[in-house]
This record gives C-alpha cells, structure tokens and sequence, in this order.
C-alpha cells in the first residue's frame, strides 16, 4: 500500500506515526501557504544568517556552543580583541578565510538567485549577515552585506578597503599606502553598520509584501530588528530554519534551507 507520504508496507517496519503523519500535514500547509504568499508578493525581500550556508559546510555562529579553540566568538569579533592582540584575532579570521575557499554555494543559495531572477533585482533586495559572500558566488545581485565581508580588507589606519578574495594573508597584514595593520571589513560587536547600508536594508524590508528569513537565531540586532521592521509595514514573514528560534514570524518552514528554498521555489 502506498501512504500518501510514502510507502506504508503492511507487517513492515516502514510505519509512519499518526504524530509524523500530522507534522507531514502541517509542513505540506506550511509550505503551500508560504507559496501562496510568496508568488503573491509584488515586492520581496530575504533576510539570511550563517544557516543559508550551514550546508556549504561552513560552521554557524551558536552551532557547537560558537566557540573558537575556547573563545566565544563575541570575544573574538571586537575592536578590543583586536587592539589587545591583532595576531589572534588574524588567526581566526584567516583560518575563515581559508575554508572560504573550499566552499561553494548550495541549493539554498540558488533558490534565492531564482528569486532575483523572477522579481527583478528592483524588486527583490537580499539582506545578509553572513560575510561568507556565497550570495554574490551564487550570482545574487542586489545583496546588502550588512555584517561586511572577510573577502575584504580595511585599514585601520586610513580605512582604505581592498578586495583580497580570499588568498592567504599574513599574520598581521599592513596597509601598502600608510603602513598600519589591516583589518577583515567586517563588522564586529560593539560597532555600527556600514553608512547608508542599514537604511537601505530597512527600506527594502519596510516596502516588501513578504520578508522570507532563512537560517538566522535572530538574536543579533540590529539585524533581527528588520523582522519587526518588516511585520510593522505589513510584510508576511516567513521563516526557514533547521530549528525552532524565537523570532515573531507568520509561517513557519521547519528544516534545511537547501532543501526548503529550492522546493517552495518549484511551488510558485
Ligand atoms: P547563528 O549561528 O546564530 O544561527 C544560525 C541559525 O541557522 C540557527 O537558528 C540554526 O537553527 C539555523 N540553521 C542551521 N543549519 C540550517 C540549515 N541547514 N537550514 C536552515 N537553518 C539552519 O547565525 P546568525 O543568526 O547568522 O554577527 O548570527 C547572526 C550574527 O551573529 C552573525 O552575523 C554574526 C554573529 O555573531 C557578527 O559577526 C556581527
């Protein structure tokens, strides 16, 4: 006998659950209902953290307790770290830099390059807090990388940028034009957003018909805050994560987002 989510062999050990077969039925009108709201969307906007990339193989943030050989990484991440010891902080960010080049982007990734694609860049802004670059690897276009990126360098002396990919850096990089130690351009805590970045995240969130947010804790604000941005201007929110969090969302896609994305995707 075929079930209607699968093979339900009579005598077999292939059983479903009645609890399995009504967390099926909930995720089947999960998803519909997600679609619904995206194909109805005029305007749409997605709000990513370390999740999206989970599957590409890189670490999340809280995965493994987010510790870094002890350091929990918000003691890692800051201006002090780096003005106390730039040598330990390089290490960390260029053992990231590293991985950045065994990685590629996964099926998640393209799902929201298809999004792009069918919306329109005007139509379809990509917010992300991941300074992985896998968006732009995937081909997204208009991606607001709110948190920086570690393909880039900074100087901390003259604050001219470089875009080094992510070939092998030294210990302590310094600036060519002025000498000074160079810096990932990234955002740690304790410091603010890039100019203009944040109001451009927000304006594409405010003007969105529905905010699809995908593998992010939506604890680290002022990114989580978009969420309420979104909602307050009537935006649908929907949520694509492996786990449960605490964000306020309308609909609610529980599993990988390489999975997820690429299936409400086919569904539109
Ligand atoms: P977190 O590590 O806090 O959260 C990752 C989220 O992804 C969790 O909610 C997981 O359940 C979910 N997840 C894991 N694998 C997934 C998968 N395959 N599919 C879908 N969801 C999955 O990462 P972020 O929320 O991105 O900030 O963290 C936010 C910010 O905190 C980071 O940008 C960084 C960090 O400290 C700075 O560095 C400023």
């Amino acid at each position: 006998m075929q079930g209607e989510f699968g093979p339900l062999v009579e005598g077999s050990s292939i059983r479903y659950s009645q609890k399995t077969m009504s967390d099926m039925n909930d995720q089947e009108q999960a998803i519909s209902k997600a679609a619904g709201v995206v194909r109805s969307a005029r305007r749409l906007a997605a709000l990513t953290g370390a999740g999206i990339s989970a599957e590409s193989g890189l670490q999340t943030f809280r995965g493994a307790g987010g510790l870094w050989e002890g350091h929990r990484v918000e003691e890692v991440a800051t201006p002090h770290a780096f003005r106390r010891d730039p040598a330990f902080v390089w290490r960390f960010y260029n053992l990231r830099r590293a991985n950045l080049a065994k990685v590629a982007p996964n099926p998640g990734h393209q799902a929201l390059v298809h999004l792009e694609e069918r919306w329109g860049a005007d139509a379809f802004t990509l917010v992300t807090q991941n300074v992985d670059g896998l968006h732009f690897a995937a081909g997204s276009q208009n991606v607001l990388e709110i948190h920086g990126t570690l393909r880039r360098v900074r100087c901390s002396g003259c604050d001219r940028t470089e875009d080094r990919g992510v070939e092998a850096l030294p210990d302590l990089p310094r600036c060519e034009a002025c000498g000074e130690l160079l810096r990932p351009d990234v955002v740690w805590f304790q410091e603010s957003l890039p100019p203009g970045i944040w109001e451009r995240a927000e304006r594409a969130v405010s003007e969105a018909d529905c905010l699809l947010v995908v593998g992010t804790s939506a604890v680290v604000y002022p990114a989580a805050g978009l969420i309420d941005v979104a909602r307050w201007h009537g935006a649908t929110v929907v949520e694509v994560n492996s786990e449960p969090t605490g964000a306020a969302v309308d609909v609610v896609l529980r599993g990988p987002a390489g999975r997820l994305l690429p299936e409400l995707v086919r569904r539109l």
